[in-house]
């Protein structure tokens, strides 16, 4: 007999035979031994919590797939927005399909003025732009009636366009505002990539994009696209499963990703290799995380435990930035960091090995972004990623609001006791 999995309950004696199905069996089969039985599984180590068939992850063997075609191929040949076509719908656009995507894109980039004076305008001086971005996206949605019409596909697809059409507008508005400089409004004829460094960097009439750096932008964007079941990710369905609109959900998936052990990793990766200062400092730093004084940010993955593919598509883009813009001075002590840690036992024996944020950073600073910036950037092409996961879940029959169970630990019961007897 194969492909099934028995459990025994050896309270009752009871056993229950389950099938497995790609790696998985379902966790309901306990419940027929003990309604009252639950698993208990801290960060979800253990649990697959949906079926999916956006994105495909093998940890072992550094695979990452986007609807069947490796990350890759598509950093290669597409463009963000086929990528985001192909993330959304599942499969490529035709050539007139793609034409139609870019172009509805293109055109609701716009935002509503009353976004940026008067509320945009209401952040302090210096606030972060991930702070604002989270509020800007929650905000955004209260600009359309038909937000929350979640369950009518052709309102949820407008809101999908909104919502990838203008993160990169609420992005360069957020940092135009903390430099004090005038927004700059989206320029239709750019493509999303140009658009965004545009808007972020123009200053007077010759400001143009160079290609190079263009492209780089775009790969980047797709490398963020999505990565399955991420803390973002799961943020995202969980508030996307109480029936939250797109907008709403976005910024719930974009405060998870802010976190430093998530999409903020890349920012703390410019602030340690700051701090590092110099090669000579990198032995003295390795001994120190070895200690427990400092974890070395930009390595170790919950999923990644042999290479992350990113991060080898990462730092090919990182010499090619660089060839542009002279080289990023961190460069030398993130590789003296690389492979010091790639040699030395404690990063070996755990699996550790440069994670995505690595090196993105170091082309973000090249690129001119402020280091504050980075995990904006990793929010505005993860958007795809999230609402990706959104239409998913909401299609999905197997899905209900979620809501995981706990294993109590508390006390058991007691008396109020009065304060004056305390
Ligand atoms: N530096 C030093 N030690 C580490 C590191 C690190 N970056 N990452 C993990 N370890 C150690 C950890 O202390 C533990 O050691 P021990 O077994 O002695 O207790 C062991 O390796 C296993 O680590 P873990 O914390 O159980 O692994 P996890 O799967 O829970 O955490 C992680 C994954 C990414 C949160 C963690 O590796 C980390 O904090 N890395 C630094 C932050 C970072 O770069 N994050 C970006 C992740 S990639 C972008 C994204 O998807 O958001």
């Amino acid at each position: 007999m194969t492909d099934t999995i028995t459990i025994t309950d050896n309270r009752s004696g009871k056993t229950v035979t389950v099938p497995i199905t790609g790696g998985v069996f379902s966790s309901a089969a306990l419940r027929e031994l003990d309604p009252n039985l639950f698993m208990y599984d801290p960060a979800y180590l253990s649990t697959a919590a949906c079926a999916s068939s956006i994105t495909y992850l093998d940890g072992e063997n550094g695979i990452l797939r986007y609807r069947g075609i490796p990350i890759e191929q598509l950093a290669e040949h597409s463009s963000f927005l086929e990528t985001a076509y192909l993330l959304l719908n599942g499969d490529l656009p035709t050539a007139d399909q793609l034409a139609k995507w870019q172009y509805d894109v293109t055109h609701h980039t716009m935002i509503h003025e009353n976004m940026r004076k008067r509320f945009v305008d209401g952040f302090h001086y210096d606030a972060h732009p991930m702070g604002m971005f989270i509020s800007a996206t929650a905000a955004l949605g209260t600009f359309y009636d038909d937000a929350k019409d979640i369950f009518d596909k052709d309102s949820l697809d407008k809101q999908i366009l909104r919502l990838v059409a203008k993160v990169p507008t609420i992005a360069a508005m957020c940092y135009r505002f903390s430099q004090g400089l005038p927004f700059v409004s989206p320029d239709n004829a750019l493509s999303y990539g140009e658009n965004f460094l545009n808007m972020m960097f123009k200053i007077g009439d010759d400001y143009a994009v160079h290609p190079t750096l263009a492209r780089a932008m775009d790969i980047l964007f797709i490398l963020h696209a999505d990565h399955e079941q991420n803390c973002g990710t799961t943020a995202m369905r969980v508030v996307s499963s109480a029936n939250a609109d797109p907008y709403t959900a976005t910024s719930a998936a974009a405060s998870a990703l802010y976190g430093p052990l998530h999409g903020g990793a890349n920012e703390a990766v410019v602030r340690m290799l700051s701090e590092i200062g110099t090669i000579d400092n990198v032995p003295a730093f390795i001994e120190g995380v070895k200690n427990g004084d400092a974890k070395l940010m930009g390595f170790g993955h919950r999923v990644y435990k042999n290479f992350d593919p990113r991060a080898t598509i990462i730092k090919k883009t990182a010499y090619e930035v660089f060839e542009v813009t002279g080289k990023n001075p961190l460069l030398d002590i993130a590789l003296k960091l690389e492979e010091t840690a790639l040699k030395d036992e404690y990063f070996v024996k755990r699996k550790l090995y440069p994670n995505v944020d690595f090196y993105s950073g170091l082309i973000y600073q090249a690129l001119g972004f402020p280091v504050d910036m980075f995990t904006v950037l990793f929010a505005i092409p993860r958007t795809v990623g999230w609402l990706a996961h959104m239409q998913e879940l909401l299609s999905d029959k197997d899905q209900k609001i979620s809501r995981p169970r706990q294993w109590y630990t508390g006390v058991d019961t007691r008396d109020y006791t009065p304060i004056a007897k305390r």
